[in-house]
């Protein structure tokens, strides 16, 4: 349980790495940038979050099935490769865009998956509270995206 956890706190670090590196590096308004900050930090918070019930649930068994090991490993690999990736070639705002929310649905899944999955009744809360403001990122690249587009300046794909 602990290391799946610290997994997980790792994930949220290089998510919240992926986008202060957008933040510095793509060129977009101030007000995505502000976004993306704010995300950073949040990812942040959340990594500590998750760190600090892992040292205090410490051997607890806590049993979830859905989300293994194996999975979170997968997932944390997935966003070093996307981090490594975004690196190495110049990144467009759509497609920063684009990356932001893929990342902020699948850590809404993840989430809501420990969320549930947890019998620890505390660090299931924890997990809810995380979810909230995944949903709450998610919401802000979506207007973001929604009154940029209604502008009539860019289109995203998405
Ligand atoms: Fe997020």
């Amino acid at each position: 349980m602990r290391l799946l956890l610290n997994t997980c706190a790792e994930i949220e670090g290089v998510i919240g790495e992926i986008y202060r590196y957008f933040a510095d590096q793509v060129v977009c308004p101030e007000r995505l940038r502000d976004i993306w900050l704010k995300m950073a930090s949040d990812e942040d918070r959340h990594a500590r979050d998750i760190r600090f019930f892992a040292r205090v649930n410490l051997d607890k068994e806590l049993a979830l099935e859905k989300l293994s090991r194996v999975q979170a490993d997968q997932y944390l690999s997935r966003v070093r490769s996307i981090l490594a990736g975004i690196k190495i070639s110049e990144i467009k705002e759509g497609e920063a865009l684009r990356v932001s929310k893929k990342l902020e649905q699948d850590l809404l899944d993840v989430h809501l998956t420990l969320a549930v999955e947890i019998l620890d009744e505390k660090t299931s809360r924890m997990f809810s509270c995380i979810v909230q403001n995944e949903k709450e990122h998610l919401a802000e690249i979506e207007s973001y995206v929604r009154s940029t587009e209604d502008a009539g300046g860019k289109t995203f794909d998405s």
